[in-house]
């Protein structure tokens, strides 16, 4: 589903991803496990076409990231770390404008909308403006969101951070449902008891080293 090929990033002087290589297969839950600084956020912007990257290659479904950009975009759902969905909508209108930015036709945005609500109990509050909701809600709704165009593969830039322990645990349940449908995704995360919890297998990225283990 995914190849990561001798993937590069620069800043200037700075390196945040140094030669990265990766394989996710079709269905995996894949974790990428390191430190703050590691380099994960920018892989995961590399791989959503959102940072251009320095070097390497990116191959998602058999095409490389260079040639074909809009028909991998509509292969892949993302949900940054950083909260950016429209604060002045509902739930259920930055929903209706990504499936309109995705094109989908009317009748079946209306139909997912409603499912990604349902999958993300977030049903009840879909009139409600989302700057009003709690960090777990907005959390959800982006995952909604990731998943309403029926993306092949789903990143999820560190899906736990800031909650607290008990939206952590309801993130991890929703992630697991998630995970049955056999959905491909790609996870970072710090915890190494989240990549545990849900990974299939995990790869280490730190300054010096990058490695793949299977847990347990
Ligand atoms: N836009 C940017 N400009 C310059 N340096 C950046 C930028 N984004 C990230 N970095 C640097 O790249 C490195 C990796 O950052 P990041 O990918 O956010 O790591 P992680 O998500 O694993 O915490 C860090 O040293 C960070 O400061
Ligand atoms: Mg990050």
């Amino acid at each position: 589903m995914l190849e990561i090929i001798d993937l590069t990033k620069k800043y200037k002087s700075l390196t945040a991803v140094d030669g990265l290589n990766l394989t996710i297969a079709d269905g995996e839950f894949f974790g990428l496990l390191g430190p703050n600084g590691a380099g994960k956020t920018t892989t995961v912007r590399m791989i959503s076409t959102l940072t251009p990257k320095t070097s390497g290659d990116i191959v998602i479904g058999g095409e490389s990231i260079d040639r074909n950009l809009i028909s991998i975009k509509a292969k892949i759902g993302v949900v940054p770390q950083q909260n950016n969905l429209e604060n002045e909508m509902s739930a259920w209108e930055n929903l209706e404008v990504h499936g309109m930015l995705y094109k989908m036709p009317k009748e079946k945005r209306r139909q997912k909308i409603d499912e990604m609500l349902a999958f993300t109990e977030l049903t009840e509050r879909r009139d409600d403006l989302t700057k009003n909701f709690s960090g777990g809600m907005k959390r959800k709704l982006m995952i909604a969101r990731a998943l309403l165009h029926e993306p092949e593969l789903l990143l999820l830039d560190e899906p736990t951070v800031g909650l607290d322990a008990a939206a952590r645990r309801k993130m991890w349940d929703l992630l697991k449902r998630l995970k049955s449908k056999g959905l491909t995704v790609l996870l970072t995360t710090h915890y190494i008891e989240e990549a545990e919890i849900l990974c299939d297998r995990v790869g280490l990225i730190d300054k010096e080293t990058a490695e793949t283990e299977y847990p347990g």
